[in-house]
């Protein structure tokens, strides 16, 4: 199974990815944690040019497209075949969410990228964490992103949850409440999962 975070910066993901883990391991389920953009030791070395780096917005999308085909290829296929649970902090709908409608690179075109680059792994569910979206300021390009720019990501992820039915929006209640809140949603998955594969 796997199972993505995502929200914009400061809204609590890398919290809520550790305690995700930490209670389906407990529980004695075998969970490989990653993230995005990095993943694998190529991907993590396009991860500060990706972040730092000034570029033309394309070239940052290839960059991303280019770590997500290593990752999926090298950590999130591999786990996924031996039958974990897979936990990641951002996935494609960062991609849609920053390059596409912050950015404003067409939406079609990074899917369409996707398709051919063969990078087709699809989240069982998605986690999009809403909060106070904390901003950090300026530390890389997404952080220092004009106000604006970010109300558009905002809004693109508003629209990406009410597009793709894998997507659960969590407003923000408090570490403990959201994590109780994910784990129950994580539970409803798994016990869905195992009920289809009975069949
Ligand atoms: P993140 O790991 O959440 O930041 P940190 O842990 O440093 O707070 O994400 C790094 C940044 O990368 C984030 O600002 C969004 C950006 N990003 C994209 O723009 N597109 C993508 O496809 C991904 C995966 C991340």
């Amino acid at each position: 199974m796997f199972i993505v975070l995502e929200g914009i910066d400061g809204s609590g993901k890398s919290t809520q990815v550790k305690l995700l883990s930490k209670f389906l391991t407990k529980n004695g389920y075998a969970c490989v944690v990653t993230r995005e953009p990095g993943g694998t030791p190529f991907a993590e070395s396009l991860r500060p040019m990706i972040l730092h780096d000034l570029m033309e917005t394309m070239s940052r999308l290839l960059l991303i497209v280019s770590a997500r085909v290593d990752h999926c290829n090298k950590v999130i296929l591999p786990a996924l075949k031996e039958g974990k649970i897979v936990i990641c902090d951002r996935f494609i709908y960062s991609t849609l969410a920053y390059q596409g409608y912050g950015e404003k690179i067409d939406l079609q075109t990074i899917l369409n990228l996707h398709r051919l680059s063969g990078c087709l792994v699809e989240p069982d569910l998605t986690l999009l964490l809403f909060g106070s979206g904390r901003k950090k300021l300026g530390r890389d390009n997404f952080e220092s992103m004009s106000e604006e720019c970010l109300l558009d990501v905002c809004m693109g992820y508003e629209k990406i949850a009410r597009t793709y039915s894998n997507v659960h929006t969590i407003k923000r209640m408090g570490v403990g409440r959201t994590s109780n809140e994910i784990i129950k949603i994580v539970q409803g998955k798994i016990g869905e999962k195992q009920t289809s594969s009975c069949k």
